[in-house]
């Protein structure tokens, strides 16, 4: 497994890296640059001595030119000359035999022309080679010849200094740039340690986006939406296990009591059986509220719908209406359907959806009013409406309706379920990828489910 680098530790090594391949391409030139100046140099100065010894060659007398010669250039130890006039007689002379055996194997220029000569000895030579007219008609030989290794000592003082000032910028651009980074990277770590301390208890806490550098300022942000919608998911979640143990408590506790005081003296045989009996109520409504529980649980998950097909919603009231025809027959109250609608989806889901509010609506209606269930598709929408008159569920309660337990109102409107019904059938709407509303008046309370028509996408 490959080591995992902290970004501080990777920057500080890419900064030095950098750092240090720079200076040294700056080193490597700098060199080059001053090693050619010297190389230069010294060419200018076999240059000027070409010149001198024209000069010196041509005034005075011919049979005093070498002596004018050895006066002048004796004094330069540096340059090794080899002068010899058109007889072949040396006029002056520095050079070793080895220069002067390899100048012999090379022609004469006519004009001044630098050469690089290496020696059998292996030394290396910066070198002018030249035939020189003079203005008395004859003509000089002229070698002359500087030894490269002149600047030898100068250019490896030259390197080492180099060197050490490369190798001390890098150490120190490496060192900052390590500093640099630490202290750029500490809000980054000012900000983990702040997310350190939120825990499930401490969900109303914020990560501080203003301090942070604008790099980090739309991280915090980002996550501080996401601690907001974990908060408000974990307060739905915290207040929905208070509701079920409120909700399982109170039959476990009516059973319990029940149970206690029949056993508490001897009874009669009826007597027992009414208690089974009651119990035996209690315990179908405490199987069917943990199935209904169930239900919504996979209804809600991802993915909760396992198949689609065509769904004849008029097939699915039409078959719903005439099961609760007994029961609307009993309570005086008409049942009827208006239009027709498919749509893409479960056809056990969606009876569902729609059984819960025909129950909800056969409940609560007035007795002698209809019970209408409306279809209509439009725009690639499909709205099922189920209407009936009855009193108006008070307005700061609707949007708690659809609410896992909640069952209206203390009186009248409150109901002898679960309260799971509409909570089920939103989130089979949701699943189809619908919605559902409520609406109540005067005139009655009217549920509203929309559906795409077909699905935009394929259902997660
Ligand atoms: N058509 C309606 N008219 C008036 N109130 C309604 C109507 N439909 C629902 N409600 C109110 O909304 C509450 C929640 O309904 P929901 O169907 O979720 O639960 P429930 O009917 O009480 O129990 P369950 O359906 O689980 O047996 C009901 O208790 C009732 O107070
Ligand atoms: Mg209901």
């Amino acid at each position: 497994m490959r080591p995992r680098l902290s970004i501080a530790t990777r920057l500080t090594v890419l900064f030095a890296t950098v750092a240090t391949v720079v200076l040294a391409a700056l080193g490597v030139a700098i060199y080059l640059s001053a090693r050619h100046d010297l190389v230069a140099q010294d060419f200018t100065e076999l240059e000027n001595k070409v010149a001198l010894i024209a000069d010196l060659a041509a005034g005075g007398a011919a049979g005093q030119r070498a002596q004018r010669l050895a006066e002048a250039l004796g004094h330069h130890p540096d340059i090794e000359f080899h002068i010899i006039d058109e007889h072949g007689t040396p006029l002056f002379s520095t050079a070793s035999p080895l220069l002067r055996k390899h100048a012999r194997t090379q022609p004469a220029d006519l004009a001044v022309r630098r050469h690089d000569w290496t020696l059998a000895d292996g030394s290396c030579l910066h070198v002018l080679h030249l035939r020189q007219p003079l203005a008395d008609g004859s003509t000089l030989t002229t070698l002359l010849a500087i030894d490269d290794a002149r600047h030898a000592a100068f250019l490896q003082r030259f390197r080492h200094l180099l060197a050490i000032a490369i190798v001390t910028a890098a150490l120190a651009s490496s060192l900052l740039g390590g500093y640099v980074v630490r202290r750029t990277l500490r809000p980054l770590r000012a900000l983990s340690d702040e997310a350190r301390q939120i825990t499930a208890g401490r969900l109303q806490r914020r990560l501080s986006a203003d301090a942070a550098p604008a790099e980090l300022e739309q991280l915090a942000q980002t996550l501080n939406g996401m601690l907001a919608r974990l908060q408000q998911d974990f307060a739905r979640l915290t207040e929905f296990s208070g509701d079920l143990a409120h909700e399982l408590r109170t039959p476990i506790t009516n059973m319990l009591t029940q149970v206690q005081v029949v056993l508490a003296h001897p009874r009669s045989n009826d007597a027992y059986r009414e208690t089974l009996a009651s119990c035996a109520e209690e315990l179908q409504r405490l199987a069917q509220t943990v199935s209904d529980l169930l239900y919504l649980a996979q209804a809600e998950a991802p993915g909760a719908l396992p198949s689609r097909e065509h769904v004849a919603l008029e097939d699915v009231v039409d078959s719903l209406l005439e099961f609760y025809s007994l029961l609307a027959e009993d309570r005086q109250l008409q049942l009827r359907r208006e239009g027709r609608a498919s749509v893409q989806g479960n056809r056990l889901m969606l009876h569902r959806a729609i059984a819960n509010l025909l129950s909800n609506a056969l409940q609560h209606a007035t007795a002698g009013t209809p019970v209408v269930v409306t279809l209509e598709e439009a725009a690639g929408q499909c709205r099922i409406t189920v209407h009936n008159s009855g009193t108006a569920i008070s307005a700061d309660i609707l949007p708690r309706l659809f609410d896992r337990f909640h069952r209206g109102e203390r009186g009248h409107t409150r109901s002898d379920g679960a309260g799971l019904g509409l909570a089920i059938t939103r989130a089979i709407v949701q699943a189809h990828g619908g919605s559902a509303t409520v609406t109540s008046g005067a005139t009655g309370t009217t549920f509203e489910l929309l559906l795409p028509s077909r699905p935009a996408t394929p259902s997660a």
